[in-house]
């Protein structure tokens, strides 16, 4: 046992926070807008937003009411509705779906007889149960869904929904634009982070070449410049498959940017303003990503380097939990958990840097890595396929570090998000790294 782990009364007491905690944001999320815009589909890449709350308390009776608790189902006929993997998220407004107050009545009543379930269980026992994993998972995934909900609102045409406080104004970051980070070993992947999900683990050494990575993500400022020497025109800098898919589609600017004479202008919840300078890039896709990094001279890091970054402490040989420690995010480390509805200036949270002086390494934006998602040696799918093994392979690219879009229980340093090279509707931005000579 690790001096971070918790006894099972404490990591009870943390899966019922979760769990409200998740509530709470999902109710936010589907009480904001009227009906109509419950059950409309915003966009053909996300679901109605009444599905996705359908879908939050169908998990959870899968695994904590059936799974865990071994009760019948509530409503079998509902099951297949609610899979992902049986309906494109395009046809699922046309789906005879939950309508939104039945759809809320549902995920209540299966929340009602989950927080029993997690009263009468014991926190050992089977994998399943053993440190609270099935409720910390349920957790997880409603957050992963508050987060896909807010991407939803995000494309929603319409006036704004949603507000939050704009994070804290911070000095313009004077510290160095890179660091170097020393080559040799380091442990990557957990096997004792008891929420952990299966692609995380096991723990297993990684030798990592000595590196250089940026101290802070890629702003605004500076992906402007890559527009401005005309980067979105270069071939040489995209991919062929990347130069493709911007040729095809139009693709000349971050998603939700529009140019206004001489300035740049985006829409975020519903308000156009003025592109923040000094904020990390939001909206890029991998193909950008990659792109920016070859006009800039440098590379993304891989997975490794990224993981290494941000855990790894030289001076006790050791992989930490996140970049400042082992003690859980607060509000001084990171931006995350939708406290603000956007990312940070680059260079905030000098609480949160890791010991070689990396900053938001943790929150703000998912961070594009260059590596394919693909399993750690010694996976084992655990508890079921379709959450990560079905999307190893090189059609995915692993994204790192969590935006200020995801809660902290769904976030951490070893946590691995992927998506499509495609896709930037998500909450997506980058740093560069390049390799130090030997
Ligand atoms: C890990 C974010 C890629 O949203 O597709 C939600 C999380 N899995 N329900 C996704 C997930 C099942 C997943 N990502
Ligand atoms: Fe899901």
């Amino acid at each position: 046992m690790t001096d971070h782990a918790l006894d099972a009364e404490a990591l009870r007491e943390r899966a019922v926070a979760s769990l409200i905690t998740a509530r709470d944001r999902t109710t936010l999320l589907t009480s904001c807008v009227e009906a109509p815009d419950l059950t409309a589909q915003h966009s053909p890449l996300m679901s109605p937003l009444v599905w996705d709350l359908a879908h939050i308390g169908n998990q959870e009776e899968q695994w904590l009411l059936r799974a865990v608790a071994g009760q019948e189902a509530l409503r079998p006929e509902i099951d297949g509705l609610y899979d992902a993997f049986e309906h494109p998220r395009a046809q699922r407004p046309s789906l005879p779906l939950l309508p939104p107050e039945e759809a809320r009545r549902y995920a209540a009543d299966v929340r009602g007889r989950a927080l029993d379930v997690l009263e009468a269980t014991a926190f050992d026992g089977t994998r399943l149960t053993e440190a609270g994993f099935a409720f910390g998972m349920i957790a997880q995934h409603e957050q992963q869904h508050d987060e896909t909900m807010l991407i939803t609102h995000q494309l929603r045409r319409g006036p704004r929904a949603l507000t939050a406080p704009d994070p804290d104004p911070a000095p313009v970051f004077t510290g160095p634009a890179e660091v170097l980070v020393p080559g040799g070993p380091f442990t990557m992947g957990t096997s004792d982070e008891p929420w952990a999900l299966d692609n995380e683990r096991p723990a297993h050494r990684r030798e990592v070449a000595p590196f250089r990575i940026d101290t802070t993500p890629v702003t605004n400022a500076a992906y402007q410049a890559f527009i401005e020497d005309g980067g979105y025109a270069e071939p040489r800098w995209w991919t062929e498959e990347g130069w493709a898919h911007i040729r095809r589609n139009s693709i000349t600017a971050p998603l939700f940017w529009r140019r206004d004479g001489r300035q740049w202008l985006r829409r975020r919840f519903g308000v156009t303003e003025v592109v923040p300078p000094d904020e990390p890039v939001l909206h890029v896709c991998w193909y950008e990503a990659d792109a920016y990094a070859r006009w800039a001279g440098r590379r993304l890091p891989t997975e490794a380097e990224w993981e290494k970054a941000a855990r790894h402490d030289p001076a006790g040989d050791r992989s930490m939990r996140y970049p400042w420690g082992d003690a859980d995010p607060g509000p001084e480390h990171a931006n995350l958990g939708q406290r603000h509805l956007r990312p940070a200036p680059a260079g905030s949270y000098p609480a949160g840097e890791s010991p070689l002086g990396v900053r938001q390494l943790i929150g703000d934006v998912w961070e594009w890595t260059s590596s394919d998602f693909a399993p750690y040696p010694g996976f084992r799918a655990f508890p079921y396929k379709e959450y990560s093994e079905v999307f190893f392979g090189p059609q995915y690219k692993v994204l790192r570090g969590g935006s200020f879009a995801v809660d902290p229980v769904a976030c951490r340093g070893t946590f691995r998000n992927w998506d499509h090279p495609i896709r930037r509707q998500i909450f997506s931005g980058f740093r560069t790294a390049r390799s130090e000579a030997v």
